[in-house]
């Protein structure tokens, strides 16, 4: 065995006896993740007072050190002569939830930190416990109740949580929370993405109340191939013996459960639910009751699976007829976030004739899931490992696997969903294979009902033959592909001769491919940026595809034009990526038609 070969060894062991050594890098609370919505819940959105602390003087003493008398405390000054250099009070405010960029002038390239403030009052309740719920903050947060710090989380786009009983008064409590959205090379993403570096207390904020011993976590899935049986489980917060009863009418299932010691139970029902699909996105009202808490939730009930090279849902094979989004609203520049903004984006996709969107490049916020779940768009959900994060870290591993779960533990009843992607385009190296390896199995400890994908490229080309060989391959189910044939490699014709090959029996999706136009500006099929170069670029590319034998789906990139500081050719992108199908007002593109009508004879 060579010496290279023993290193990398030496290298993967260390970093898996690392990894088993870390818990969880931050206090990533994810107790209350699992249906939010379902829950007995008061709303904390609305104006919060802020700061803008680009030097961290509130959290900083002149030494670098950590203040104690940070703006945490919320002081007010007891004297006419107590110095106190803050006041929240008389500062701005911004309403949450939203990123800060788009909501101040003087925000909107800012990446630093910014002091949350909000006050609220509470009934206290002995016999329930209370939770402190965060949406999203994009991307780093240290949250306080009261003076006292609560703890800190990392990752712009899951969830979390932090207990707060017994922490809160009737009266006057105090939240403060430092949001820095600083980007951090060795974050998830790293420090170059191709999207607008939003920050802010981004998605909703709640105080959820809960019994003593409510039902944190549940799963109802049919099993690959089973469409007669739904198996059911369930995590009470504590270990305890306990009965709950799960209803669900339309199937008139009314099921007596005992949870074991340890606060969990898992069992199957016979049961034939209508089965959920694009063309029939089917969802039962589902009941998990305790003696206090009824939990109530929608669900639908679906099989996705791949046999050789292709992808079939409830058994049958189907093509993924796609659309990339980021979670951006063009026209107000700003996160998308909440019903209306999902109602929006979805609903342009289904105009546009998809059965599937790939939410790129980071988890999309609960209510784009619950309305792809109700318009009967099939997802592809990832996490920002994305280009060139640190691969060798053992810390950034912790932090994917952190993200990975809180994804697929909000999601996880979603039944739209059915592929988590681990990764984007991120360039072949021995620590880049291993990382993904590791996220793949996580992932499947996790959730073994969906499947799991990533944007790989191109690795190796045989003259005119894509070959797809990545080593990646041989743990996804799906290979999901990028590749730009006629924007930033070679000639929108040359997607004519072109042909695909692969090493591995699996279906292929062919995660972006696209071209950028600047909506209204008109010229030559080969002027770059006009309509009609990606019109041209649209139909090259989907006749090359209609070749492939086993390609199985396309998520073309992308669905709107989305802000990216990348992007600086004046009077064209002007901080735009314009490789829209809509324009930033929304409005549609000659390619949109193109590949409109594609989906409408695509079977
Ligand atoms: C890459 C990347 C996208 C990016 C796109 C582009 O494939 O995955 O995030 O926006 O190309 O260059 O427009």
């Amino acid at each position: 065995m060579n010496f290279l070969k023993l290193n990398s060894i030496i290298k993967t062991v260390f970093l898996l006896f690392l990894v088993g050594l870390f818990k969880p890098v931050f206090s990533q609370d994810l107790t209350l993740v699992n249906n939010i919505d379902g829950r007995y819940k008061i709303s904390l959105n609305g104006h919060w007072q802020i700061l803008i602390d680009p030097y961290e003087n509130g959290f900083y003493d002149y030494r670098l050190k950590e203040s104690d008398n940070g703006y945490f405390k919320n002081a007010k000054p007891k004297t006419k002569q107590e110095l106190i250099e803050y006041d929240f009070v008389k500062s701005d405010y911004l309403n949450v939830p939203g990123d800060w960029n788009s909501q101040r002038e003087k925000l909107e390239l800012y990446e630093g930190t910014v002091w949350y403030q909000k006050s609220f009052d509470y009934s206290v309740k002995k016999d329930k416990r209370l939770f402190l719920y965060f949406g999203a903050c994009n991307y780093y947060s240290i949250v306080y109740i009261n003076g006292k710090k609560l703890g800190e989380h990392e990752g712009g786009f899951t969830p979390f949580c932090f207990e707060v009983t017994g922490k809160v008064n009737e009266k006057e409590n105090n939240i403060v929370v430092k949001v820095d959205n600083k980007r951090r090379a060795d974050g998830v993403p790293t420090v170059n993405t191709d999207w607008y570096n939003y920050g802010g207390i981004t998605r909703d904020v709640y105080l959820a109340e809960t019994s003593e011993n409510f039902i944190q976590d549940y799963k109802l899935n049919l099993e690959k191939g089973d469409f007669k049986a739904i198996h059911v489980s369930i995590k009470l917060n504590k270990e305890e013996v306990k009965n709950l009863k799960l209803s669900i009418p339309e199937l008139k299932i009314n099921q007596q459960i005992e949870t074991k010691k340890n606060g969990e139970v898992s069992f199957t029902i016979e049961s034939k639910p209508i089965l959920w699909s694009p063309e029939n996105p089917k969802l039962y009202d589902v009941y998990l009751i305790n003696e206090t808490d009824t939990l109530k939730d929608r669900i639908g009930f679906k099989t996705i699976e791949t046999k050789g090279q292709d992808i079939l849902l409830n058994g049958k094979s189907v093509f993924l007829k796609g659309i990339s989004i980021h979670e951006e609203i063009p026209q107000r520049e700003g996160r998308a976030n909440g019903i209306e903004d999902a109602k929006l984006l979805l609903s342009w996709a289904k105009e546009l004739g998809c059965n599937y969107v790939r939410l790129a490049h980071y988890p999309h916020n609960e209510a784009m899931l619950r309305m792809a779940d109700e318009l009967g768009l099939m997802v592809w959900s990832e996490i920002p490992v994305y280009w060139t994060i640190h691969y060798g870290d053992p810390k950034v591993l912790v932090k994917a696997k952190d993200q990975l779960n809180a994804m697929i533990t909000q999601n996880i009843n979603r039944a739209s969903i059915i592929i988590w992607s681990m990764a984007n385009e991120t360039p072949v190296s021995e620590d880049r294979n291993n990382f993904i390896k590791s996220l793949c199995s996580y992932t499947r400890s996790l959730d073994n009902t969906r499947l799991l994908s990533a944007a790989l490229e191109i690795s190796h080309k045989d003259n005119n033959t894509n070959i797809l060989d990545d080593v990646l391959g041989e743990y996804l189910d799906v290979l999901g592909c990028n590749e730009y044939l006629g924007w930033y490699e070679g000639k929108p014709e040359d997607a004519l001769t072109k042909s695909w090959n692969t090493i591995y029996n699996k279906p292929m999706v062919i995660s972006e491919f696209g071209a950028g136009a600047l909506y209204g500006f008109h010229g030559d099929k080969d002027e770059r940026f006009t309509e009609e170069y990606q019109e041209n670029v649209y139909i090259n590319q989907l006749k090359m595809l209609d070749k492939i034998p086993f390609l199985r789906g396309m998520s073309p990139w992308i669905l709107a034009d989305f802000k990216s500081p990348r992007r600086q050719l004046h009077g064209i992108q002007d901080g735009w990526n314009r490789k829209g199908l809509l324009s930033d007002k929304g409005l549609k593109k000659k390619a949109w038609f193109t590949l409109k009508k594609y989906y409408q004879i695509k079977k």
